[in-house]
């Protein structure tokens, strides 16, 4: 019995070098985003940590600095860089020349939102395929966005994030009370 024609026999074998897109806001990288990091600089050739530029959203940290904090913290695996995109993924990651969008999956809560973006994506550029890793179970409560409001609440974030992204983040604070004293 023959199998059925299907979409992926049209499209192109592995390619020599597996270059794989991490995309996000890492508005600032948590411990949860490097762990993914460090598990995926193991499974490709070459990890590409891309920021979206992203108008809309008002961001604590400029995409510059964020991009600075990233490359404190990845700069131990050779294979792994930092950059930054706007518009859409796909076509900056067919731009890159990558084949894989690596994507973080905490809890099932995420899995809906990031089914919706790996198939739309995958309609858009049937030739790059959407990764789901998790993270360390120890991370998988950890987002920017619940970082972000308890430090501002006054909270310990120790253990939270890198030591380098807490040092900023107590920067940012000072400078922000100078300013208001
Ligand atoms: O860390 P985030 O904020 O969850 O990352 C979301 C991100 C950057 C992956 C997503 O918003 C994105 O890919 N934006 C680029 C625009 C685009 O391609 N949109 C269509 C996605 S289906």
């Amino acid at each position: 019995m023959h199998r059925q024609e299907s979409d992926i026999d049209h499209l192109p074998s592995k390619p020599p070098s597996v270059i794989a897109i991490y995309p996000g806001s890492f508005d600032p990288i948590t411990n949860g985003h490097l762990d993914l990091i460090q598990r995926g600089s193991r499974l490709f050739d070459k990890l590409i940590v891309s920021i979206l530029r992203n108008e809309t959203k008002q961001p604590l940290f400029s995409v510059e600095e964020r991009i600075e904090m990233l490359r404190e913290v990845v700069h131990v695996y050779p294979n792994v860089e930092v950059d930054s995109f706007h518009g859409l993924l796909v076509d900056y990651a067919a731009a890159q020349s990558a084949t894989v969008l690596l994507r973080g999956i905490r809890a099932i809560s995420d899995y809906e939102y990031e089914l919706q973006m790996a198939l739309m994506n995958r309609r858009l550029q049937p030739g790059i395929e959407t990764l789901f890793m998790m993270a360390n179970e120890a991370y998988s409560f950890i987002s920017s966005r619940l970082v972000k409001e308890v430090f501002g609440l006054g909270g310990n974030i120790g253990g939270l994030v890198p030591p380098s992204v807490e040092a900023r983040l107590h920067r940012r604070l000072d400078n922000a009370k100078h300013k208001g004293a």
